[in-house]
């Protein structure tokens, strides 16, 4: 078995810390097959409060940084990301699962962020206002908002931290992390690389245990943490919102999502099949954004399933480190427990399973197989809650307006796809379809020069482009008297 060196300590104020207060240990497993990959100590109230100290403390000076210091270091950061991204990877396909190709993606992805925000943060410009008097000027400033916090999830261990952290630091903010428990090895290693990028002490501070709600109410109950950036599902989203209603702390919230991805007659059917492909299968199925609803015009809806169909069986189930994998295990049993459900529901409901439908016994790993479910309805499961499985679920429909009204028929709004050559079409549906954001013949569009963030129940808040750093900087103005005559 290969040996991949892990950091088996929590990163609080600068320092490695090798025991909690809690005097427990928790472990991390690898989904592939069950393995245990690393012991940590198990971080309670008392590491996030340390952590939130130690921000409070470094806070002022990281703010005093110049944009140019505060890039300089994050550049560093993304360099050494690039220097290191092979043990990242791997790192990261041991804990989440994702193949290897696809770790290595997200190691870039994960790196552009700091890029981009890196740059960015030269850019926070003020503006000065007329004002109504000729003895007074007004300007308009931007501060970093102070401390700040992020919870991240296990589906991007390594990406979904640097879309917060990237712009919280070239704010000038200092953040505590606290990463699923289920992958916290990927933000050790981003800690281990900050610190040698040389981030001051205490600006940065990751907090893992297997229980996340000690650290949380510490994080929400603390006046001093003025903004809460959280990735997850919008159930813990809104349970989020109520707890940071009591010190008024700003929010960003990324929460869950149920991509319809429509397919019109006019389109382009095999990049219609390539992006359904990207969109479903990235990360086996397991993102926000991935095509959920799979509509498809019912006059080209045999030949886009059968060309789909075989584009999915051609891929190749496994652990994520070996060579030619393309769809890893699901995170955890629950994962696949869910997945099965809805397979079942689809099924005893009239859907066609015309590939897959199973869990396929490999050990003690997670894996269920890519499937194709045909003829999905409006009622099914599928078609109702996020799936977070390898699950193609293609629904045909009639006419334009049909699928816009179905499309939007849902609590969420976070991405939504579409195919056509009608240029008209492109825009009616940007405009017609309630979500944040939207692919017109582009599976994939997370990118960081983009406002990535949702509609509805899909939360609130962009990460990325220039919209991105906003969500770290207070807005103050400063009305300046006695600027008229010179006495
Ligand atoms: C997510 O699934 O939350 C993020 C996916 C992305 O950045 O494309």
């Amino acid at each position: 078995m290969e040996t991949v060196e892990m950091i088996c300590e929590l990163f609080i104020g600068g320092e490695w810390v090798r025991e909690a207060s809690t005097g427990r240990t928790f472990e991390v497993e690898n989904p592939a097959n069950g393995e245990t990959l690393a012991t940590l100590p198990d971080a309670g109230e008392e590491e996030a409060k340390k952590a939130i100290d130690a921000a409070a403390k470094a806070q002022p000076a990281w703010a005093r940084k110049t944009a140019q210091e505060r890039a300089a270091i994050m550049r560093e950061a993304v360099r050494l990301m690039h220097e290191k991204r092979e043990h990242l990877a791997r790192v990261m396909t041991l804990e989440q699962g994702k193949p290897l190709l696809e770790s290595r993606g997200e190691i870039a992805y994960a790196a552009s962020f700091l890029e981009w925000f890196a740059e960015e943060g030269k850019r926070v410009y003020g503006r000065t206002v007329p004002a109504s008097s000729p003895e007074k000027r007004i300007l308009v400033i931007k501060r970093p908002v102070g401390v700040t916090a992020a919870i991240t999830p296990w589906n991007f261990p390594s990406a979904m931290i640097t879309r917060k952290l990237g712009p919280a630091l070239a704010a000038g903010c200092a953040m505590v992390i606290k990463p699923s428990e289920l992958t916290p090895l990927s933000a050790l290693e981003l800690a281990r690389i900050f610190q040698e990028a040389g981030l001051p002490e205490g600006v940065l501070s990751v907090v893992c245990g297997s229980d996340p709600v000690p650290i949380t109410r510490a994080i929400m109950e603390d006046r001093r943490v003025r903004k809460l950036s959280f990735t997850g599902s919008t159930e813990v989203g809104k349970l989020l919102m109520k707890q940071a209603a009591d010190t008024m702390k700003r929010l960003s919230l990324e929460l869950g999502g149920h991509a319809p991805f429509i397919v019109f007659e006019d389109a382009d059917i095999e990049a219609a099949v390539e992006g359904a492909l990207a969109s479903k299968m990235r990360n086996m199925g397991q993102t926000c954004v991935c095509a959920n609803r799979i509509f498809v015009q019912r006059d080209i809806a045999e030949e886009f399933s059968r060309r789909l169909t075989e584009r999915v069986a051609a891929m190749k189930i496994g652990n994520g480190l070996e060579e030619g994998v393309t769809v890893g295990p699901l995170i955890e049993p629950a994962a696949v427990e869910k997945v099965e459900r809805h397979v079942e529901d689809a099924r005893e409901k009239g859907a066609r399973v015309v590939l897959g439908g199973e869990r396929v016994e490999n050990g003690k790993g997670n894996f269920y197989a890519p499937t194709v479910l045909l003829d999905v309805d409006d009622t099914m499961l599928v078609a109702r809650e996020e799936t977070f499985g390898p699950v193609a679920a293609i629904m045909p429909f009639d006419t334009e307006e049909e699928v816009i009204r179905r499309a939007n028929d849902t609590v969420y709004g976070l991405a939504a796809y579409y195919y056509t050559r009608d240029v008209g079409r492109v825009i009616r549906l940007a405009e017609g379809l309630e979500y944040g954001i939207i692919g017109a013949n582009d599976g994939m569009p997370s990118t960081a020069q983009a406002p990535f963030g949702g509609l509805k129940e899909s939360g609130f808040g962009r990460e990325g482009g220039s919209e991105g750093i906003e969500e770290y900087l207070d807005v103050k103005y400063l009305s300046l008297g006695g600027v008229g005559e010179p006495s």
